[in-house]
């Protein structure tokens, strides 16, 4: 079937409640970024099962995907002193993301001048005087200019100033750490637009990384980040969200080549849920999960509804420590709206469960990807400084339940996740069928993304 086939494809919806007939009932007004939606049909033509399962698809992303895109490489509170630094990686690539003497925060490509060593360990992080090469001992200063080599004498055809390390685009953006690999690419405000007009970047900024999950998967990359571009498989995978949750009916929305959102809704059962449910049936469940300050006992008042309720009951709790929510609509606080930022990063910007997903191949396999997870808390308004997280690093076949800290309850839902990944990477190389069908509305976003990557490796299909 072709893209024009029907001029009615994409228009049909979910039945029941939309998100946008639950936003009208909000207790707030709600801003307007919410209450606008952009979609438009893209196409329905299956995506071909090789671009997740081709070496030679995933060497053209290695070649012209990863090295001009902005991805977020770490927190500013990863490297709060002068010295500190982390170390990002994503496929081949290598990047030291560290605070100079003046305080102004660099990035360099992880490699030595001299034999092209790396110079500080993939995936790690601390603080050192000076960037120096474990190897022979060529040691750069800070602000990358080459401080000292051994054997001086043995160089005379070495400049000084033609050794500095090599700088990396950085950005900032809500308290990350962006970097492009990409002279050339667009601004970060630019390539993240509209969510810098969306979401005030406070919002992320005062927070800090209370925990942080790095989880092995036995998948492309791309299946990983996809588990999470829709909300269609929560009927069949999250079952147990029915009650609580949208699934169906979620708002999807893209913007440009880069950005995408859904809008989840908490507080409302799915239509296809059999059960019928009080609002405050709902509101006892949907006090399950990792919610803090959940209090038992609160009580739906007449006429009212648990969406109305919880987001009082965070009002009242959080907010009495961290920002001023008064006037915060209910969905800014209680709903999942997440953005996805190509290539691998999605931000949820929902009071109650700020989470931060990024997604990237481990080494050069194809078949292998790591998933970061961290959850983001306010930081103290006194200015009391707050260590981030360590990640907890995961096999692909350990639960996120024996994580310390981690809520049973959310923990499930993302064993969930990702135990479909691996058996959709193979499921994909078992196939006769040449590549995947997707929903015109509910999977919009995946389609939104491979047509951007089509863009970034130049071809169209
Ligand atoms: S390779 Fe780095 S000092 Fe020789
Ligand atoms: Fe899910």
């Amino acid at each position: 079937m072709s893209a024009t086939a029907n001029p009615k494809s994409g228009e049909a919806r979910c039945p029941g409640i939309s998100v946008q007939d639950l936003l009208a009932r909000d207790s707030r007004p709600v801003p307007a970024y919410l209450t606008s939606q952009n979609y438009s049909f893209l196409g329905d033509e299956d995506i071909p099962y090789e671009r997740y399962t081709s070496q030679a698809f995933f060497d053209q992303e290695v070649e012209r995907l990863w090295p001009r895109t902005w991805q977020w490489a770490c927190r500013e509170e990863h490297i709060p002193e002068s010295g500190d630094y982390y170390v990002y990686d994503v496929g081949p690539y290598s990047v030291i993301v560290t605070r100079t003497e003046s305080g102004e925060i660099k990035a360099y490509r992880n490699s030595c001048m001299h034999r092209g060593t790396k110079l500080k360990p993939s995936f790690s992080s601390g603080a050192s005087f000076s960037i120096r090469c474990p190897y022979h001992g060529w040691d750069w200063n800070l602000d990358g200019t080459l401080k000292s080599f051994p054997c001086e004498w043995d160089f005379p055809h070495v400049r000084a100033e033609a050794m500095s390390l090599t700088p990396v685009r950085l950005g900032l953006w809500g308290g990350f750490v962006f970097i492009n690999l990409d002279p050339d690419a667009p601004p970060l405000l630019e390539y993240l637009d509209p969510l810098p007009k969306h979401i005030d970047s406070r919002v992320f900024e005062e927070r800090y990384v209370a925990q942080h999950i790095q989880k092995e998967l036995n998948c492309n990359w791309k299946i990983a980040s996809e588990a999470f571009l829709e909300a269609y498989h929560v009927m069949e995978t999250h079952s147990q969200l029915m009650r609580t949750n949208g699934d169906a009916n979620t708002q999807y929305d893209f913007y440009g080549d880069h950005v995408s959102r859904l809008i989840n809704v908490a507080g409302s059962p799915s239509t296809f849920l059999k059960e019928a449910m009080t609002e405050q049936e709902i509101l006892d469940l949907f006090l399950i999960g990792d919610r803090d300050d959940v209090a038992e006992g609160l009580v739906v008042p007449e006429g009212g509804n648990a969406r109305q309720v919880m987001a009082q009951h965070f009002r009242d709790s959080v907010g009495k420590k961290g920002p001023d929510l008064s006037q915060v609509s209910d969905s800014e606080i209680v709903d999942s709206i997440a953005y996805f930022v190509f290539p691998n990063q999605q931000f949820f910007s929902g009071v109650s469960f700020p989470i931060v997903y990024r997604f990237r191949p481990l080494g050069m396999h194809e078949d292998r990807a790591l998933f970061d997870l961290i959850l983001l808390k306010p930081r103290p308004t006194d200015g009391t400084r707050v260590e981030p997280a360590l990640p907890v690093w995961l096999k692909a076949e350990e639960s996120y339940t024996i994580v310390p800290g981690m809520d049973p309850y959310v923990g499930e839902v993302f064993d969930q996740d990702t135990g479909n990944m691996q058996a959709a990477h193979e499921g994909a190389l078992a196939a006769a069928k040449p590549g995947a069908t997707l929903g015109n509305y509910q999977e919009v976003r995946i389609r939104h993304f491979h047509q951007t990557l089509s863009k970034y490796l130049g071809s169209t299909d």
